[in-house]
């Protein structure tokens, strides 16, 4: 008989795949080093404005606590738990998103215009493999990101990192107020007969940039000449988490996917994402999701179903989440323009929505890794920037001039975050 006592020693040849899908991407890998940064310093206390986790809201916390003590009471308990369902998702978080969508924004959706995921990473991922990737007749069609830098997620989540394409931005710059904002660069992006699929964040993890109805319209009406679905990623958008600081109007119809995730709404360890759009493209991820996963966990979708029919979820949403990280927007900025000095070149990104900051620091002297490493000596972490540029593959000095400020920490942790940036950046310039 085999006795299996000793662990460690297995290295199975991993297929390109593997190769691809077992290392860390983007801020994956920075995390880890953030992680073993702060588990080394035990003592010594970190501002750590790193984190992609939203902050624990009480208001939120007990909407989702109400709603499971009324699924826990209802009859439908076992039949959510103890019971497989459709792949598609639970039939009433379906119907209550299509009616919430139907009566908020005047669509004529049905449940067949609606997909629930496991977290709205793994819809990119269905959607990158789905239409992106190698053609049975050879040709690759490409995942376009229309405006870099966008959310680090998407580094991984095609099977052909071959596939994936972003383009660089123009820069709308207002010097005299130290402010910025990305714009796509219409004379560059490229969306053709090779292109499978269109991703972008609106609003935008990590600069927080909303791109306008128009500019929507205009990718939107190019990729639709090709029959290109345009998956519009709305994790921070209206109605629910209604992080958006500036008016904008969710797009339907056509070729567009309105993508949303519950995590921001306080969700984000049940794994829900939503998927809205044409009933074929609903249908073909339907298929890679039963493939994949069989189906998104029934709990969270039922507690989803109860909060997005009641109405509460939006309500929160705009009432309690959106002037929350508005606020700790306002402190960062008004902390940066009192502390940076008027002669650095340094421009923060429009703060438009999300619960990020975005700095860049033109003219740098040193790397943001540099720059990551000297801010972690005085106890605060931020994101180095480089790791936000998936798919953008030519060299450009801006990527490695900018930092990603999280806005979860407390109002104090940002005022001195940001006062002890300031001090680091004086010294490097
Ligand atoms: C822009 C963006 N898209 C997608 C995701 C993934 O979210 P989910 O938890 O729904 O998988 C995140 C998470 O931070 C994000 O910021």
């Amino acid at each position: 008989m085999l006795n299996f006592t000793y662990f460690g020693a297995m290295k199975p040849v991993l297929s390109r795949i593997g190769d691809d899908m077992s290392s860390l991407t983007g801020v994956r890998a920075i995390m880890k080093d953030i992680i073993e940064t702060l588990r080394a310093g035990a003592g010594q206390e970190f501002i750590n404005l790193s984190a992609g986790n939203p902050l624990i809201l009480p208001e939120v916390e007990q909407l989702w606590r109400n709603c499971t003590a009324d699924l826990l009471a209802s009859s439908e308990y076992g039949d959510v738990v103890c019971r497989y369902g459709a792949s598609q998702g639970y039939q009433p978080l379906l119907e209550a998103v299509a009616q919430d969508f139907n009566q908020r924004y005047g669509l004529n959706l049905s449940d067949r215009n609606v997909l629930i995921t496991p977290g709205s990473q793994s819809l990119y991922f269905y959607a990158a493999n789905a239409f992106g990737g190698l053609t049975t007749s050879g040709s690759l069609r490409k995942i376009v990101l229309p405006l870099s830098p966008d959310y680090t997620g998407y580094g991984g989540v095609t099977l052909s990192a071959e596939a994936l394409v972003a383009y660089k931005p123009t820069l709308d710059i207002d010097r005299a107020a130290h402010r910025f904002k990305y714009r796509p660069d219409f004379n560059q992006l490229e969306i053709n007969e090779q292109t499978g699929c269109v991703i972008f964040s609106r609003p935008c993890n990590p600069t927080g940039n909303v791109l306008t109805d128009e500019e929507v319209r205009k990718i939107a009406n190019m990729a639709a000449a090709y029959d290109a679905p345009v998956l519009i990623d709305s994790a921070y958008a209206p109605p629910f988490p209604a992080l958006n600081f500036t008016d904008m109007a969710p797009l339907f119809g056509g070729n567009i996917l309105h993508c949303m995730s519950l995590s921001k709404a306080g969700l984000p360890g049940e794994r829900i994402g939503i998927a809205i759009g044409d009933e074929s493209l609903i249908q073909t991820l339907e298929c890679f999701q039963t493939n994949l996963c069989i189906h998104s966990p029934r709990y969270g979708q039922a507690i989803a179903a109860r909060a997005i029919a009641s109405g509460a979820l939006a309500d929160l949403s705009s009432n309690v989440i959106r002037p929350f990280y508005q606020k700790k927007i306002h402190i960062v900025e008004a902390a940066l323009d009192q502390a940076m000095p008027d002669t650095i070149p340094w421009y923060l990104h429009r703060g438009e929505g999300a619960i990020f900051c975005w700095l860049w620091l033109d003219e740098l002297p040193i790397t943001d890794w540099e720059i990551y490493q000297k801010l972690k000596q005085v106890g605060v972490i931020v994101v180095p920037g480089s790791t936000f540029f998936p798919g953008l593959h030519e060299d450009w000095i801006h990527k490695q001039q900018c930092l990603r400020i999280s806005l979860t920490g407390s109002d104090m942790e940002l005022e001195i975050g940001m006062k002890r940036l300031a001090d680091v950046v004086k010294q490097v310039y």
